[in-house]
């Protein structure tokens, strides 16, 4: 059995914070931003937090897929912005929707967090533990981002993604994932703590990895770069997202991004811009994407999709 992704959903709080805002706050301004990562606004929540955006992502998903919270087995949430340690977030989503006869627990893998999630999800279905899975990415960045660090703070947002996995007989699952612990340190956020980020070591490791690992995956499944129509790669700089472009030698129309409006959403980065193609009606039976995160732990990875 594989998963197939029945329903996508999305919440991004209301609150706009632009470049211009930024840098009323630290010595910045909007020509640098959108220069060097592409950014031109994030959303940052105000009454929302990363519980009450994965809540409302997962209702718009399990809405779309036309299934009802009891039939779902599994809720993976993925997460570096938790409102608590405990319970954890997944547990809250459960109670919010009504998903009384999930298995519930959160992963953090930081950018990547919502591709090993994926890969997880896909896991427990291929070895038919479970049949139907809810899979969010939610963050409330702006909680853990330090606003006098205008390295950091002009990069990241909020915002929840998720998806509705449902098992069937045929697709293709190929996950191709990597971590480099030992590089750990260029990206840290301690306990209370604010985000600490080395960023030109994480853009140099982002533009070398992310095209091996698309170019390692197709490879092992005799698949060419052309036969894909979509890369949806983590949001987290333009210039990054054109980089990997370049070196696969792909056209830039097969790289959506959203990051311009939303800034960096870690783990719910993917799963937003998901959403905005399928809602969009970008998205069609048949197609192959390729999703790629990357991010803090190092860890970075790389998924084949049917849709
Ligand atoms: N506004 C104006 N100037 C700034 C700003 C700012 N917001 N931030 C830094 N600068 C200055 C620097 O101090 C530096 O000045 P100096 O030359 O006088 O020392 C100059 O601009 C150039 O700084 P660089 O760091 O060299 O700028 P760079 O082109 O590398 O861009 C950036 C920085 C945007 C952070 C880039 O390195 C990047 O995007 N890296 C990847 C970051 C990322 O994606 N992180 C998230 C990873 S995913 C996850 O898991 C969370």
């Amino acid at each position: 059995m594989i998963g197939k992704i029945y329903g996508t959903g999305s919440y991004i709080p209301s609150k706009v914070v632009t470049n211009h805002d930024l840098a009323k706050v630290v010595e910045t301004n909007d020509e640098w931003i959108r220069e060097r990562t592409g950014i031109g606004t994030r959303h940052i929540a105000e009454r929302e937090s990363t519980v009450s955006m994965a809540t409302e992502s997962a209702k718009r998903a399990i809405e779309m897929a036309g299934i009802q919270p009891e039939e779902i087995d599994l809720i993976l949430v993925s997460t570096i912005s938790p409102n608590t340690i405990l319970p954890c977030v997944a547990c809250e989503v459960q109670k919010e929707v009504g998903a009384v006869h999930a298995t519930c627990f959160d992963l953090n893998a930081a950018c990547t967090g919502f591709l090993y999630a994926y890969n997880t999800a896909q896991a427990y279905i291929t070895a038919e533990i479970y049949k139907t899975v809810l899979i969010i990415g939610s963050e409330a960045l702006s909680s853990i981002v330090d606003w006098k660090d205008r390295n950091t703070c002009i990069l990241f947002g909020d915002g929840a993604g998720a998806v509705i996995l449902k098992a069937e007989e045929k697709g293709i699952f190929c996950p191709y994932t990597r971590s480099d612990g030992g590089k750990g340190q260029a990206l840290t956020c301690l306990p209370g703590g604010t985000i600490q980020m080395n960023g030109q070591l994480i853009f140099r490791f982002a533009v070398k990895q992310v095209p091996l690992c698309i170019q390692e995956l197709l490879q092992e499944q005799n698949i060419s770069l052309k036969e894909i129509d979509y890369f949806i790669l983590h949001q987290a700089n333009k210039r990054i997202v054109e980089s990997v472009a370049k070196r696969l030698g792909v056209t830039i129309e097969k790289f959506p991004m959203n990051l311009q409006k939303y800034g960096n959403t870690s783990s719910a980065s993917i799963p937003i811009l998901l959403d905005e193609l399928n809602r969009q009606g970008q998205l069609k039976r048949g197609m192959k994407i390729v999703l790629a995160g990357f991010g803090a732990g190092l860890s970075w990875g790389a998924s084949l999709i049917e849709w």
